[in-house]
């Protein structure tokens, strides 16, 4: 799938992985639009590499379909990187006091990270179809982003990695599923990767997970991010495949 003159739609664009693919994309020559609920830092982020924005939640069908239209509007959409996701409020199943996890926050961690992305994937797929297929018979690729946290969730991260879990599992089969209409779709498993997200964690936090990474021993860059959303892109063989992405890290319990 060439990037070069694709239109490519990047959820979360305004911030973290999101930004740095949004940025990677652009500087590989595909017309970015950034989907993401952050207006004014996406309104920034879009402008600074000449970029489209369209502010909304990845979980409502019609912001969706109107970042999809934006997108649609500047070339073929061809690449959709869903990267629009993160851990709200964590907690044990029980806690120590006897309290079971709140139910609610359960919920809409799920609903922010699986089934915004499926929502993200399946309208956007729904685009691609219409596209002319190349010589190959592609027409798009689609990036997911989990986390290891889907593997090995800590704990207290019962939602989170419930909900990465989730993203993991779904990868092959929309895979299957979109192969009828030329659709790859592959997922990222990040680790730690150093974003804003990390900002207000506590330094001995950070520092107890960069000393348990085992090399490069460093939270992940954004950009590395980036390159291995531009790698499962371009290589026409990856399909239905999640990649960590963490300096073989694999987390402690806790
Ligand atoms: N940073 C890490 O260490 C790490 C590790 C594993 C997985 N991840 C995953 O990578 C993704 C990006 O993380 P990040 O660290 O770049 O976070 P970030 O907070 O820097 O960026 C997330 C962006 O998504 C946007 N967003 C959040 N909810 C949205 C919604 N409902 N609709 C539209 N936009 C929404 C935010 O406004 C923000 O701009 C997330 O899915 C996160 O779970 C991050």
């Amino acid at each position: 799938m060439d990037i070069a003159g694709s239109s490519a739609l990047v959820t979360g664009g305004a911030s973290g992985l999101g930004e740095a693919t949004a940025r990677h994309l652009a500087s590989r020559g595909a017309q970015v639009t950034i989907f993401d609920r952050d207006v004014t830092r996406a309104a920034e982020v879009a402008d600074s590499f000449g970029g489209h924005y369209v502010a909304g939640d990845v979980t409502d069908e019609n912001d969706t379909l109107a970042a999809i239209e934006c997108a649609t509007g500047n070339g073929p959409l061809k690449i959709v990187a869903a990267v629009a996701g993160g851990a709200l409020a964590g907690g044990r199943t029980v806690g120590r006091d006897g309290t079971p996890h709140d139910l609610d926050s359960f919920r809409k961690t799920v609903d922010l990270n699986l089934v915004g992305t499926f929502n993200t994937a399946r309208l956007a797929a729904a685009a691609m179809a219409s596209n002319d297929a190349n010589e190959d018979g592609e027409r798009g690729v689609i990036v997911t982003t989990a986390s290891i946290a889907g593997y090995e969730g800590q704990i207290g991260q019962i939602a989170y990695g419930a909900a990465k879990a989730g993203i993991i599992g779904m990868t092959i089969i929309l895979a299957r599923d979109l192969a009828a209409v030329g659709v790859r779709v592959n997922c990222i498993a990040p680790g730690t990767m150093r974003t804003r997200a990390w900002d207000l964690a506590p330094a001995e936090m950070k520092d107890n997970l960069e000393s348990k990474v085992p090399f490069p021993k460093r939270f992940g860059r954004p950009e590395e991010f980036a390159a291995l959303v531009e790698h499962m892109t371009t290589n026409q063989y990856l399909n239905g495949q999640v990649i960590r992405l963490d300096g073989a890290i694999r987390f402690d319990p806790k």
